[in-house]
């Protein structure tokens, strides 16, 4: 397999975020039997963590979390999710928070409506249209890469580069920063394996985006960048110190769920040939398709909140000031809702999940991650006939505790 260091896919000497990415999976196969044992206990659990001898490895200068309530059915973790005046989400904030300074993850109303009002309108639809040029001519320079080749794997040479390269040609960064931006991006994401790493790059990434935020006040351009310096909501505008945290929030919110929902989406067609043919002969079931794979494989597992007051929930009783973990991966298999929850079925009635979350912080980049998927997807249909995963594959899956997609897709196509 090639590892690649860099956005544009060419081989590393001494980086290798695929590697880094994997690690942060971590290596759990099938978490799904334990949340499945989780929930039929009880619909709340409660564990203690962080304890001496603790089996949890954590980077010692990462706040630690002692106290944890994950919540596993489909109907609690919407009743937490759109309850942000019970369940806040200031938890976020001992999170991310130090990394990426004060992002709207971690605000509450109304603090929280107010700057999601300012950024939501970089993501209305117009402008969604206007960055369908941009996604296609990405798809299509990486594809270009392997195409006459007849095999590929998917993973570092598409669906990972992919997303990052969309966003930094949203943002507007010239071609020739982009390694740099990919080095650092990846080091922030890895915040809780490498805490001063995370620190570090965080502290580089502000230092860049202020150059490139200078330049933009000085020559206004068609990117979002531009876009976030004249947004105006009753007469207000963004200060710098309130655009930073929104860029370092990108890169993780929309570069890696994007790039791990997508590899979800092929994984679970390429292990179901039939719905892959299906998909193939009528590309209308594409959207059904795309939500199928976000509820059967969030790329994100868990989000978090803290309880404002003791509150009950499923018949616990969770103290103020507890950590809430919405299992967004349980909630989406709870079989309650659906039926045979564990399977890959394009096909099912109701596809609706809570993979981009719920209520007021509801993913904000979900219409992009839809659009960049479809476009993604449909050039890999027309351009990869054939498309197969490889025979001589090496045990494919999908793994991750925290974040979850296949490491590797290696796939065979007929040649162009
Ligand atoms: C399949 C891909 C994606 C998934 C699974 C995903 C998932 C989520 C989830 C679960 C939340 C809610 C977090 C919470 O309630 O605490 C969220 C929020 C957010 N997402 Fe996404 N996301 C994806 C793609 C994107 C993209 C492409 C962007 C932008 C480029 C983006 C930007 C954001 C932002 C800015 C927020 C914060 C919204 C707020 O706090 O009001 N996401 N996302």
């Amino acid at each position: 397999m090639i590892m690649t260091s860099e956005p544009d896919g060419t081989p590393g000497t001494s980086y290798d975020p695929m590697r880094q990415f994997a690690e942060i999976a971590g290596d759990v196969r099938d978490p799904y039997p334990m949340f499945a044992g989780i929930r039929a206990d009880t619909p709340v659990l409660h564990v203690e963590l962080g304890r001496p001898g603790s089996r949890y490895r954590h980077d010692e200068k990462a706040p630690r979390i002692t106290s944890l309530f994950t919540v596993t059915g489909y109907e609690l973790a919407r009743q937490v999710l759109t309850d942000n005046v019970r369940f806040s989400s200031a938890a976020n904030a001992m999170t991310i928070g130090p990394v990426m300074g004060r992002t709207i993850l971690e605000m509450d109303p109304p603090e929280h409506q107010r700057h999601r009002a300012l950024v939501a309108r970089a993501f209305r639809a117009r402008v969604l249209d206007q960055w369908t040029a941009i996604i296609d001519a990405t798809v299509a320079e990486l594809i270009d890469a392997f195409a006459a080749a007849g095999r590929a794997d998917l993973i570092p040479q598409l669906t990972f580069p992919f997303p990052v390269r969309v966003i930094a040609r949203i943002l507007g960064l010239p071609e020739a920063d982009w390694p740099r931006f990919l080095r650092l991006s990846t080091q922030l994401i890895a915040v809780m394996r490498n805490w001063e790493g995370a620190i570090a790059a965080s502290r580089e990434l502000r230092g860049y985006f202020a150059e490139i935020i200078a330049d933009r006040r000085r020559h206004t351009r068609d990117d979002l960048v531009s876009q976030l310096i004249s947004a105006e909501v009753d007469g207000r505008r963004l200060s710098d110190d309130e655009i930073y945290p929104f860029l370092l929030l990108l890169l993780p919110a929309g570069a890696e769920t994007t790039y791990r929902s997508s590899s979800n989406l092929l994984f679970g067609l390429l292990t179901e040939p039939d719905q892959l043919d299906a998909v193939r002969a009528d590309r209308g079931l594409l959207p059904q398709a795309i939500e199928e794979a976000l509820r059967w494989e969030s790329p994100l597992l868990t989000v978090a909140r803290s309880a404002t007051e003791d509150v009950e929930l499923g018949g616990v009783r969770i103290p103020a000031g507890a950590f809430v973990a919405v299992s967004l991966g349980a909630a989406n298999r709870d079989p309650e809702r659906y039926a045979d929850p564990d399977a890959f079925d394009i096909f099912r009635d109701g596809t609706q999940h809570v993979t981009f979350g719920d209520g007021a912080h509801k993913c904000l980049g979900m219409h992009l991650a839809r659009l960049e998927t479809r476009v993604l997807l449909s050039a890999v249909l027309d351009r990869l006939p054939g498309l197969r995963l490889d025979p001589d594959a090496d045990d494919p899956h999908i793994h991750g505790l925290v974040f979850r997609s296949p490491p590797n897709l290696p796939v065979r196509f007929d040649p162009a």
